[in-house]
């Protein structure tokens, strides 16, 4: 099944980046989906951010920016280019090995299979249309970009299961009517179970409405699901 992800990628146009990081990142987190982005989210990348590392949906590049001792040999990846050369100007030069864009929907190229020790995919799955199964095939190319010993991990705000407030349920019906978000059926469980058919070791913790994961030990032979690629 071909599934478009063009909307939840065309949104970020660089004014809208520009007023990301106030809005998503310090008002939304805080107060609508009450995960809060330094302790928290900063915290959790720099914990898992490897020698190595592949960050898909890069955004404005805040964590990376921000984790001033984290890795310089980084790959950006993300569909949309506007947020390819925000986040490449805010992290550095320095610090890029790569830029790519594409769509994580599509298999990744032979010559980033196998090469990362960590992957990030930050707020990324809530925006991805489908449901978690279908949306599984992001974190199925995120996993063929580890090694043996890399981890992925991330974060998605749940729609499924999660108390949202009166400030995140107004949000949720207004990003899911435009395509920005499409996350309203999305819950912890259905995250596990898609983590559990590519790594053995999955841990999930919910923040808020917010499920913050590290996955590793990915399996080496890919799930009999629809999205294992033939
Ligand atoms: C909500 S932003 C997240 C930014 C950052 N990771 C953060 O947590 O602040 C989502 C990013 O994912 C990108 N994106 C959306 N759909 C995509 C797709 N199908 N493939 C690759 N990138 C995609 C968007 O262009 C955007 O940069």
């Amino acid at each position: 099944m071909e599934i478009s992800n063009e909307k939840g990628a065309r949104i970020y146009t660089p004014l809208i980046l520009k007023l990301y990081d106030l809005w998503v990142l310090q008002i939304s987190n805080n107060y609508a989906w009450r995960c809060h982005t330094d302790n928290i989210l900063l915290r959790h990348f720099q914990i898992n951010m490897a020698a190595k590392h592949l960050d898909i949906g890069v955004g404005t590049g805040y964590y990376i920016a921000n984790i001033k001792d984290g890795s310089d040999n980084i790959t950006l990846l993300d569909l949309n280019p506007n947020s390819l050369s925000a986040a490449a100007k805010r992290i550095g030069a320095h610090r890029i090995s790569q830029v790519i864009q594409h769509d994580i929907f599509m298999p990744l190229p032979e010559s980033e299979k196998g090469q990362y020790d960590s992957v990030s995919l930050y707020y990324l799955l809530h925006c991805l249309r489908g449901t978690m199964h279908e949306k599984a095939r992001a974190i199925e190319h995120a996993s063929q970009a580890l090694t043996d010993r890399g981890t992925l991990h991330g974060a998605t705000i749940l729609g499924k299961g999660a108390e949202h407030n009166g400030f995140g349920r107004y949000l949720m019906t207004v990003y899911n009517k435009k395509g920005i978000f499409s996350n309203a059926a999305d819950s912890l469980e259905d995250l596990r179970t898609e983590l559990e058919s590519y790594f053995d070791k999955v841990e999930i913790r919910q923040y808020g409405v917010v499920a913050v994961f590290t996955a590793s030990l990915k399996k080496q032979t890919a799930p009999n699901n629809q999205n294992a690629e033939k």
